[in-house]
Protein backbone atom coordinates (compact mmCIF):
# COMPACT_ATOMS: atom_id res chain seq x y z
CA UNK A 1 0.00 0.00 0.00
CA UNK A 2 3.19 2.09 0.86
CA UNK A 3 4.08 2.07 -2.87
CA UNK A 4 0.76 2.69 -4.33
CA UNK A 5 0.56 5.77 -1.74
CA UNK A 6 3.81 7.06 -3.14
CA UNK A 7 2.28 6.91 -7.08
CA UNK A 8 -0.75 9.14 -6.75
CA UNK A 9 -0.44 12.75 -6.75
CA UNK A 10 -2.71 15.95 -7.85
CA UNK A 11 -2.85 14.37 -11.17
CA UNK A 12 -4.62 11.11 -10.13
CA UNK A 13 -8.04 10.84 -11.12
CA UNK A 14 -9.10 7.13 -10.49
CA UNK A 15 -6.64 4.44 -9.19
CA UNK A 16 -7.66 1.03 -9.66
CA UNK A 17 -7.98 -2.00 -8.29
CA UNK A 18 -8.42 -6.30 -9.35
CA UNK A 19 -10.41 -8.68 -8.48
CA UNK A 20 -8.55 -10.48 -9.93
CA UNK A 21 -6.64 -9.09 -12.25
CA UNK A 22 -5.94 -11.77 -15.48
CA UNK A 23 -3.26 -13.77 -16.40
CA UNK A 24 -2.21 -14.33 -12.54
CA UNK A 25 -5.33 -14.43 -10.42
CA UNK A 26 -4.17 -11.52 -7.96
CA UNK A 27 -7.08 -9.62 -5.88
CA UNK A 28 -6.01 -6.32 -4.59
CA UNK A 29 -5.94 -5.60 -1.13
CA UNK A 30 -9.45 -3.92 -1.77
CA UNK A 31 -10.29 -2.33 1.87
CA UNK A 32 -6.77 -0.90 1.88
CA UNK A 33 -7.17 0.28 -1.54
CA UNK A 34 -10.59 2.10 -0.40
CA UNK A 35 -9.16 3.57 2.69
CA UNK A 36 -6.26 5.16 0.74
CA UNK A 37 -8.72 6.69 -1.77
CA UNK A 38 -10.41 8.06 1.77
CA UNK A 39 -7.97 9.74 2.76
CA UNK A 40 -6.25 11.00 -0.83
CA UNK A 41 -10.32 11.98 -1.25
CA UNK A 42 -10.24 10.13 -4.40
CA UNK A 43 -12.82 7.87 -6.08
CA UNK A 44 -11.60 3.84 -6.27
CA UNK A 45 -12.87 1.57 -9.23
CA UNK A 46 -12.70 -2.16 -8.87
CA UNK A 47 -11.79 -4.24 -12.16
CA UNK A 48 -14.30 -7.41 -11.34
CA UNK A 49 -14.79 -8.27 -15.39
CA UNK A 50 -12.95 -11.76 -15.05
CA UNK A 51 -13.90 -12.13 -11.03
CA UNK A 52 -17.83 -10.76 -11.38
CA UNK A 53 -20.16 -14.05 -11.04
CA UNK A 54 -17.35 -15.76 -9.24
CA UNK A 55 -15.78 -13.85 -6.38
CA UNK A 56 -19.43 -12.74 -5.76
CA UNK A 57 -20.47 -15.85 -5.14
CA UNK A 58 -17.77 -17.25 -2.84
CA UNK A 59 -19.34 -17.08 0.45
CA UNK A 60 -22.74 -18.50 -0.90
CA UNK A 61 -20.78 -21.39 -2.12
CA UNK A 62 -19.22 -21.59 1.21
CA UNK A 63 -15.12 -20.69 -0.10
CA UNK A 64 -13.28 -18.54 1.47
CA UNK A 65 -14.06 -15.30 0.29
CA UNK A 66 -13.05 -11.84 0.66
CA UNK A 67 -14.47 -7.82 0.42
CA UNK A 68 -14.15 -6.16 -2.96
CA UNK A 69 -17.33 -4.34 -3.73
CA UNK A 70 -19.53 -1.56 -2.37
CA UNK A 71 -19.09 -2.28 1.65
CA UNK A 72 -15.62 -0.49 1.15
CA UNK A 73 -16.82 2.87 1.71
CA UNK A 74 -14.78 4.72 -0.76
CA UNK A 75 -15.55 2.30 -4.02
CA UNK A 76 -17.29 4.19 -6.56
CA UNK A 77 -17.04 2.44 -9.22
CA UNK A 78 -17.27 -1.53 -10.09
CA UNK A 79 -17.07 -3.51 -13.59
CA UNK A 80 -18.32 -6.61 -14.36
CA UNK A 81 -18.56 -8.35 -17.73
CA UNK A 82 -21.56 -10.54 -18.09
CA UNK A 83 -19.98 -12.23 -20.96
CA UNK A 84 -17.68 -13.75 -18.67
CA UNK A 85 -18.68 -16.29 -16.22
CA UNK A 86 -22.19 -14.50 -16.15
CA UNK A 87 -22.52 -16.55 -19.51
CA UNK A 88 -24.06 -13.95 -21.77
CA UNK A 89 -23.33 -13.76 -24.94
CA UNK A 90 -20.02 -11.98 -26.11
CA UNK A 91 -19.85 -8.59 -25.91
CA UNK A 92 -21.78 -7.81 -23.29
CA UNK A 93 -20.78 -5.92 -19.97
CA UNK A 94 -21.45 -3.77 -17.14
CA UNK A 95 -20.54 -0.43 -15.08
CA UNK A 96 -22.17 -0.61 -11.81
CA UNK A 97 -21.77 2.68 -9.94
CA UNK A 98 -22.15 3.59 -6.50
CA UNK A 99 -24.55 6.59 -7.17
CA UNK A 100 -27.03 7.99 -9.60
CA UNK A 101 -24.71 11.39 -10.02
CA UNK A 102 -21.79 8.96 -10.54
CA UNK A 103 -23.54 7.50 -13.09
CA UNK A 104 -24.98 10.41 -14.99
CA UNK A 105 -21.26 11.30 -16.01
CA UNK A 106 -21.17 7.96 -18.65
CA UNK A 107 -24.12 8.78 -20.56
CA UNK A 108 -23.29 11.33 -23.82
CA UNK A 109 -25.43 13.91 -24.38
CA UNK A 110 -25.57 16.58 -27.35
CA UNK A 111 -28.85 18.88 -26.77
CA UNK A 112 -27.70 20.81 -30.10
CA UNK A 113 -26.93 18.68 -32.58
CA UNK A 114 -28.70 19.31 -36.06
CA UNK A 115 -30.99 16.46 -36.23
CA UNK A 116 -32.00 17.21 -31.99
CA UNK A 117 -31.19 16.05 -29.22
CA UNK A 118 -28.83 13.16 -29.44
CA UNK A 119 -28.39 11.17 -26.09
CA UNK A 120 -26.48 7.91 -25.91
CA UNK A 121 -25.62 6.07 -22.86
CA UNK A 122 -21.92 5.66 -23.47
CA UNK A 123 -19.44 7.79 -25.14
CA UNK A 124 -19.71 4.70 -27.98
CA UNK A 125 -22.91 5.66 -29.51
CA UNK A 126 -25.34 3.06 -30.59
CA UNK A 127 -25.58 -0.13 -28.11
CA UNK A 128 -26.74 -3.34 -29.67
CA UNK A 129 -30.19 -4.29 -28.30
CA UNK A 130 -29.95 -8.03 -29.36
CA UNK A 131 -27.03 -8.58 -27.03
CA UNK A 132 -28.95 -6.70 -23.84
CA UNK A 133 -31.75 -8.61 -24.47
CA UNK A 134 -29.44 -11.91 -24.43
CA UNK A 135 -27.70 -10.97 -21.63
CA UNK A 136 -30.93 -10.41 -19.55
CA UNK A 137 -32.42 -13.70 -20.72
CA UNK A 138 -28.89 -15.17 -19.49
CA UNK A 139 -28.91 -14.13 -16.46
CA UNK A 140 -32.13 -14.53 -15.63
CA UNK A 141 -32.25 -18.42 -16.60
CA UNK A 142 -29.16 -18.70 -14.76
CA UNK A 143 -30.31 -17.29 -11.69
CA UNK A 144 -28.53 -17.01 -8.39
CA UNK A 145 -29.12 -20.91 -7.81
CA UNK A 146 -26.95 -21.38 -11.55
CA UNK A 147 -24.57 -19.00 -10.75
CA UNK A 148 -23.63 -20.89 -7.07
CA UNK A 149 -23.83 -23.67 -8.08
CA UNK A 150 -21.44 -23.07 -11.13
CA UNK A 151 -19.02 -20.96 -8.64
CA UNK A 152 -19.16 -23.87 -6.40
CA UNK A 153 -18.26 -26.61 -9.58
CA UNK A 154 -15.59 -23.85 -11.04
CA UNK A 155 -13.91 -22.58 -8.06
CA UNK A 156 -13.80 -26.69 -6.47
CA UNK A 157 -12.08 -28.07 -9.99
CA UNK A 158 -9.78 -25.27 -9.23
CA UNK A 159 -9.04 -26.45 -5.67
CA UNK A 160 -8.63 -29.79 -6.92
CA UNK A 161 -5.70 -28.19 -9.36
CA UNK A 162 -3.98 -26.41 -7.10
CA UNK A 163 -4.05 -29.20 -4.70
CA UNK A 164 -2.07 -31.81 -7.35
CA UNK A 165 0.37 -28.63 -8.09
CA UNK A 166 0.80 -28.38 -4.08
CA UNK A 167 1.52 -32.03 -3.72
CA UNK A 168 4.26 -31.90 -6.44
CA UNK A 169 7.47 -30.71 -5.35
CA UNK A 170 7.86 -28.30 -8.93
CA UNK A 171 5.52 -26.06 -10.14
CA UNK A 172 5.02 -24.00 -6.59
CA UNK A 173 1.34 -22.04 -6.96
CA UNK A 174 2.00 -18.41 -6.89
CA UNK A 175 0.04 -16.78 -3.71
CA UNK A 176 -3.07 -17.86 -2.89
CA UNK A 177 -5.98 -18.11 -5.61
CA UNK A 178 -9.17 -17.84 -4.64
CA UNK A 179 -10.84 -17.85 -8.04
CA UNK A 180 -10.13 -19.66 -11.17
CA UNK A 181 -7.04 -17.88 -12.31
CA UNK A 182 -4.17 -20.19 -11.30
CA UNK A 183 -0.24 -18.71 -10.98
CA UNK A 184 2.56 -20.94 -11.20
CA UNK A 185 6.19 -20.67 -11.39
CA UNK A 186 9.31 -22.98 -11.04
CA UNK A 187 12.57 -22.32 -9.52
CA UNK A 188 14.17 -25.31 -11.28
CA UNK A 189 13.09 -25.22 -14.63
CA UNK A 190 13.50 -22.02 -16.83
CA UNK A 191 10.39 -23.01 -19.18
CA UNK A 192 7.48 -25.05 -17.75
CA UNK A 193 6.20 -26.92 -20.47
CA UNK A 194 2.59 -25.84 -19.98
CA UNK A 195 1.02 -26.63 -23.21
CA UNK A 196 1.20 -30.92 -22.61
CA UNK A 197 0.76 -30.35 -18.55
CA UNK A 198 -2.62 -28.51 -19.39
CA UNK A 199 -3.49 -31.17 -22.50
CA UNK A 200 -2.90 -34.10 -19.84
CA UNK A 201 -4.57 -32.13 -17.23
CA UNK A 202 -7.75 -31.55 -19.52
CA UNK A 203 -8.02 -35.47 -20.79
CA UNK A 204 -7.37 -36.63 -17.39
CA UNK A 205 -10.24 -34.30 -16.18
CA UNK A 206 -12.20 -33.87 -18.84
CA UNK A 207 -11.76 -30.11 -18.54
CA UNK A 208 -11.13 -27.34 -20.54
CA UNK A 209 -7.84 -25.60 -19.00
CA UNK A 210 -6.17 -22.65 -20.99
CA UNK A 211 -2.76 -21.00 -20.76
CA UNK A 212 -2.98 -17.41 -20.35
CA UNK A 213 0.25 -16.54 -19.78
CA UNK A 214 4.09 -18.10 -20.15
CA UNK A 215 6.45 -15.47 -18.54
CA UNK A 216 9.94 -16.13 -18.30
CA UNK A 217 12.04 -14.21 -16.26
C1 LIG B 1 -9.51 -8.48 -15.39
C2 LIG B 1 -10.04 -8.03 -16.74
N1 LIG B 1 -10.41 -6.76 -16.91
C3 LIG B 1 -10.89 -6.31 -18.10
C4 LIG B 1 -11.00 -7.18 -19.18
C5 LIG B 1 -11.54 -6.65 -20.46
O1 LIG B 1 -12.75 -7.23 -20.72
P1 LIG B 1 -13.44 -7.15 -22.16
O2 LIG B 1 -12.58 -7.94 -23.08
O3 LIG B 1 -14.74 -7.75 -21.94
O4 LIG B 1 -13.50 -5.71 -22.52
C6 LIG B 1 -10.63 -8.49 -19.05
C7 LIG B 1 -10.73 -9.42 -20.17
O5 LIG B 1 -10.34 -10.56 -20.11
C8 LIG B 1 -10.14 -8.95 -17.79
O6 LIG B 1 -9.79 -10.24 -17.60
Amino acid sequence: MYAVRRLINSNTALPVGSAPNFSRGIIDDIPGLSDLAVRCKIPLHVDCCLGSFLVAFLEKADFESLLFDFRCSRVTSISCDTHKYGFAPRGSSTVLYRSTILRSYQYFVLPDWSGGVYASISIAGSSPGALIAGCWASMINVGEDGYTASCKEIIGTTREIIQSIHEQTEPEVLGNPLISVVAFTSLTYSHIPLAPLLHLLCRHNRRVLSAIECSRY
